[in-house]
């Protein structure tokens, strides 16, 4: 694979859960190839804020792994800091700052 081809963001086999038996994201594999947009549609509470919070590094997944331009992220020797510098998450309502734009 080339850095053309390479995902911008991979999410391999991803699980995520709440408390114990919460199963929010069941092995969740999405490629996000360079230059294009991805939407993530589904019902609310299907799990679209918590899969991008993993992306984030605001949420600790379960199993799997999460790569940024090819380098895994979710790797424990990752920096949470340094790779936040390279994705942003723009959160929902009573998050958002209604005197600034994008
Ligand atoms: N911190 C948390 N602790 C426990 N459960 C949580 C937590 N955050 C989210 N959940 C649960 O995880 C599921 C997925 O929530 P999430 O917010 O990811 O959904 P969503 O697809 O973004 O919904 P919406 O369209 O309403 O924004 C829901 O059942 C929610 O109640
Ligand atoms: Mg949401």
């Amino acid at each position: 694979m080339t850095a053309a081809d390479t995902p911008v963001l991979r999410l391999e086999a991803v699980r995520k859960t709440y408390g114990r038996d919460r199963v929010v994201l069941r092995d969740v594999t999405l490629d996000v190839p360079p230059h294009t947009v991805t939407a993530l549609i589904g019902a609310s509470g299907s799990g679209k804020s918590t899969l991008l919070r993993c992306a984030n590094l605001l949420e600790e997944i379960d199993d799997g792994a999460i790569f940024l331009d090819g380098e895994e992220i979710t790797d424990p020797r990752a920096d949470p800091d340094a790779i936040r510098r390279r994705i942003g998450v723009v959160f929902q309502s009573y998050n958002l700052f209604p005197h600034m734009t994008v």
